[in-house]
């Protein structure tokens, strides 16, 4: 049972699961609901406070969504953000214009009540706009609160129907004092207690897919990256042996990945874990391709494959969990807050190791064919929540920082065809960086360390012979989200001792090389 909560009201922000997340942050609760959900439905939830999101509408325009008036005589604090408070104010008889001068950007806020929403603010600081209409006019239940150069109502305030807009974006990490003007709406407006944990989440969670699942089978692909982890672990604690989890032994992973994966789950958890080994059937079918494209798309196949044939063995099998997360919602196009890569326009399967049963269809194709249900209890997590999450069902460590891995696995770490041999100086090579980038104290700083393997030759001299061999190129990146990286700043020792290694131990490699480009434009997979 939840106490409290918070609604948000979605008008189309790409923001609008920031933030959720931004309020989770602050320990309440928040749900995100259809921007005209009706008042009575609003009433019969424990809402401490509403939040209206931003949205790319004009309040002028012929399609602008509107929310239910009524959701002003609630009685609760109201925040409008860019359009919801354009929205908010324009419903409650202030005038909205055309701004002269659109805003984007960072931009600075002059503070001028300081009495609730500002509370302990500066006199002035920086937020993150992104406007062209703004309030022009305010009547007299209004008063201003803050003001930039270009925006005089930069933020209002209606006391009497506890009505709050703020122009910028507080939830963005540009907007460096955001989280306290979420915490001062949360605790010092809405009187949120703010008990909620992530922990919670846990436990409804469970709740839900219980009662979603009653008596039926529950199946999961399970990769061993944290997304696939945490779901199957989640939805065991929700339903024990009516979950049966399957990996698909592609021939394409990590060193022991496979019996790592078995250990922790089939041995520690006591999860139904089935091994499919598909992998001849993967390397007949990569062999003598090289296009990266064309590599993906026959590894999804044969994954459905692999998975179906395996699945279609378990009676009573109705549902599939998968690890979507919210990033992979917004990629997969529900709302595209970033212009697809043209690497990702042909058939991409989605980022994390999760991903192995997303892949193809990204969200949602295999349970069409399957003829399963979706279970998706991670999608509006972001990353970083899903490690709590995994932290807290107690999954090992390793399991919970692991880097991510692509579905199409060391497949699209060897430029250029597949073959056995090459997949074996490739897992010899990713073991020896992994081992040293963890022993540097690394791991978690880099987001995802890599190894590739080109084959070209190049010449070098081991004893007094000459050598023909391999190049092995290092990538380390450090990123918050996957979409824009930055190649990390190794020290020079480390990649020396990488180096070191992985020339002197094995075998086919006389060279090893630091990829320092960004992403964009290069990005962080080479294929
Ligand atoms: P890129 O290379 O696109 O990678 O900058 C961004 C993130 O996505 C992962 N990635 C993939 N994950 N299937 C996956 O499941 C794929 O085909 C794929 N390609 C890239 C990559 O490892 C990085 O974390």
């Amino acid at each position: 049972m939840i106490p409290e909560m918070i609604a948000i009201l979605d008008f189309g922000s790409q923001y609008c699961q920031l933030i959720a997340r931004r309020v989770r942050e602050h320990n309440v609760y928040s749900r995100i609901c259809p921007a005209d959900i009706k008042a009575e439905e609003l009433s019969k939830l424990p809402v401490k406070g509403l939040i209206l999101s931003g949205g790319p509408a004009s309040v002028y325009g012929k399609n602008a969504p509107k929310c239910d008036e009524r959701i002003f005589g609630l009685g609760v604090p109201i925040l409008g953000i860019c359009y919801g408070m354009q929205l908010g104010c324009k419903l409650l008889g202030a005038e909205v214009i055309a701004a002269e001068r659109h805003e984007y950007g960072r931009t600075n806020l002059s503070i001028l009540d300081k009495s609730d929403l500002f509370a302990n603010m500066p006199d002035s600081t920086v937020v993150w706009a992104s406007h062209g209409d703004q309030v022009g006019k305010l009547n007299e239940d209004f008063v201003k609160l803050a003001a930039t150069q270009t925006c005089p109502f930069a933020a209002v305030r209606d006391r009497r129907r506890k009505f709050f807009g703020v122009q910028f974006h507080p939830e963005v990490a540009h907007t460096p004092k955001g989280p306290l003007i979420l915490k001062n709406f949360l605790y010092d407006v809405c009187g949120c207690s703010g008990d909620w944990k992530m922990s919670d989440f846990v436990g409804e969670t469970v709740e839900s897919v219980r009662r979603q699942v009653g008596d039926a089978t529950v199946i999961c692909g399970l990769s061993g990256g944290v997304d696939s982890s945490v779901v199957a672990s989640l939805v065991h604690k929700a339903v024990g042996d009516k979950l049966v989890c399957i990996l698909v032994d592609n021939g394409l992973l990590r060193k022991n990945e496979r019996e790592n994966v078995v250990s922790t789950f089939r041995d520690h958890f006591h999860i139904d874990l089935r091994v499919v080994d598909w992998s001849e059937q993967f390397l007949a079918a990569l062999n003598g391709v090289t296009d990266p494209q064309q590599k993906r798309k026959i590894i999804g196949a044969e994954f459905i494959n692999a998975f179906k044939s395996e699945a279609l063995k378990i009676p009573d099998a109705k549902f599939l969990a998968q690890g979507t997360l919210y990033p992979d919602v917004i990629e997969s196009g529900s709302k595209p807050a970033v212009k697809p890569q043209a690497k990702y326009l042909a058939p991409r399967f989605t980022r994390g190791l999760a991903a192995n049963i997303k892949l193809h269809h990204n969200v949602g194709g295999l349970p069409a064919e399957l003829g399963f249900e979706l279970i998706e209890p991670l999608r509006d997590l972001f990353k970083d929540e899903v490690r709590v999450v995994g932290e807290y069902l107690g999954l090992p460590e390793d399991i919970v920082w692991r880097h991510p891995f692509p579905g199409p696995g060391l497949a699209v770490r060897i430029i250029g065809e597949v073959t056995p041999q090459r997949l074996q100086i490739l897992r010899a090579a990713d073991e020896i960086l992994i081992d040293e980038i963890k022993a540097a104290g690394l791991y978690r700083k880099v987001s995802q360390a890599l190894a590739v393997l080109l084959p070209v030759s190049t010449v070098g001299v081991m004893g007094d012979e000459r050598s023909y061999e391999n190049v092995i190129a290092v990538r380390a990146v450090e990123t918050s989200d996957f979409m824009t990286a930055d190649f990390s700043h190794v020290p020079f020792e480390v990649l020396g001792i990488i180096s070191n290694r992985i020339i002197n131990e094995v075998r086919g490699v006389n060279r090893v090389v630091y990829d320092i480009s960004s992403k964009p434009p290069a990005t962080i997979e080479w294929e």
